[in-house]
């Protein structure tokens, strides 16, 4: 940690000539501001069918007529033993394309990005939430639970034990993530979030603590990322030349041993080759019982890092949560844009208020023109 406080006093001098409120070019989109909503699993699928419900038309537009400049849809998975829990969405079939449309045109209406996080749960697949019960625990089979899958058979903490994946059923699994992003562009979704961070199958496969394979997808760096590197490309081939690519990845796993910033820098830099256009940059959830230092900006140094050293944009989360701390970080280069996670599920008009608060003229702040005469 040392090491990352040290370097982000230099990127200190780094300046950005962007403010929160001016727009972003990703390849051919552009994105309203810097202030975004990462994806937050809201566990809402009740159906258990994967398919989002009218909890997720309001969540979702809400959140865009309250200003976000991209609205990044909550883990979808790419196959039913792909969900977190049994309530996650997908798009692992053609009618959840359906189900997503009329949100995705519901953000859209309102000069938001609709992007949406792919997700594979891999070993921390199958568990418990508030529609289901098991909360913290692997959801038993009889209660529709499933065998997890993982890089190599190693269980997270107390939760079930996954089953090591055949090379044919990864190649399966990129095939998955290739039928997913072209289903999210049918959807009318503009960008696209790998989810490569938080212990999950991508992260699985990364980190050396839970990746102990010794064929072509584990041992080196080069082994360990190729699972991702495969996504980047098949994604890349059915999406349209101008959409951008996200990559979710967690810069460290906060354990001796394991995954750090300096396989996260080589990790983006390769992923930039292969056709992705930003790192979201977060930390943890890899490795359970490590000890995190939460605190406000505590993952900004990282993002910095990433930024910097492999030369790719970045989004910054984590306790950002006050509107003069988020422009900073932008004002400084300290990320290209801000994500403002658990401080949007209390206030889905935090945009509005940031600019109110930062003195942005009302005609310049993303207000619906319905509402500007409620301006603050
Ligand atoms: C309820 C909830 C669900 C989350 N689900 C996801 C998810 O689906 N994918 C993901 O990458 N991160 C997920 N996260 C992490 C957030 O995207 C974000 O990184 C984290 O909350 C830190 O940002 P904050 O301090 O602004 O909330 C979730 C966080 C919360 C609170």
């Amino acid at each position: 940690m040392s090491d990352i406080e040290g370097k982000s006093k230099k990127s200190k001098k780094t300046k950005n000539t962007a403010n929160l409120f001016s727009p972003m070019n990703l390849r051919g989109l552009t994105v309203r501001n810097r202030i975004w909503m990462p994806p937050m699993d809201t566990y809402s699928a009740t159906a258990r069918d994967g398919k989002p419900t009218p909890f997720h038309y309001q969540h979702y537009v809400s959140r865009a007529m309250g200003g976000f400049g991209m609205i990044i849809a909550e883990a979808t998975a790419v196959a039913p033993e792909g969900r977190i829990s049994p309530c996650d969405v997908g798009l692992w079939n053609d009618d959840q394309v359906e189900a997503w449309r009329w949100i995705v045109d519901g953000v859209k209406a309102t000069g938001a990005v609709a992007a949406v996080q792919l997700n594979h749960a891999g070993r921390k697949g199958s568990t418990g939430c508030f529609g289901v019960g098991f909360s913290g625990d692997s959801v038993p089979f009889e209660d529709g639970g499933w065998q997890t899958v993982a890089p190599s058979p190693i269980a997270y903490g107390h939760y079930a034990m996954p089953r090591a994946l055949t090379v044919d059923e990864i190649h399966g699994i990129v095939a998955q993530f290739c039928d997913a992003a072209a289903r999210a562009v049918a959807a009318g979704f503009q960008a696209i979030e790998i989810h490569a961070a938080h212990g999950y199958l991508i992260s699985q496969f990364l980190d050396p603590l839970s990746n102990e394979r010794t064929d072509e997808y584990g041992g080196d760096l080069a082994g360990r990322m190729r699972l991702l590197v495969e996504i980047c490309d098949a994604i890349r081939s059915v999406i349209p030349d101008d959409m951008p690519l996200l990559v979710r990845i967690s810069a460290t796993d906060w354990a001796a041993g394991g995954w750090d910033l300096d396989q996260t820098v080589d990790v983006a830099r390769t992923v930039k080759e292969h056709g992705v256009d930003l790192v979201d940059v977060s930390t943890g959830g890899i490795v359970p019982n490590v000890t995190i230092p939460v605190k406000p900006n505590y993952q900004v140094p990282f993002a910095t890092q990433v930024r910097e050293r492999a030369g790719v944009p970045v989004t910054a989360v984590g306790l950002i949560t006050k509107p003069k701390q988020a422009a900073k970080i932008v004002a400084k280069g300290e990320a290209d844009a801000v994500e403002i996670g658990r401080a949007a599920l209390r206030d889905p008009f935090w945009p509005l208020r940031a600019a109110a608060k930062l003195g942005v003229p009302v005609a310049e702040a993303p207000y619906q023109p319905q509402y500007v005469r409620g301006a603050y």
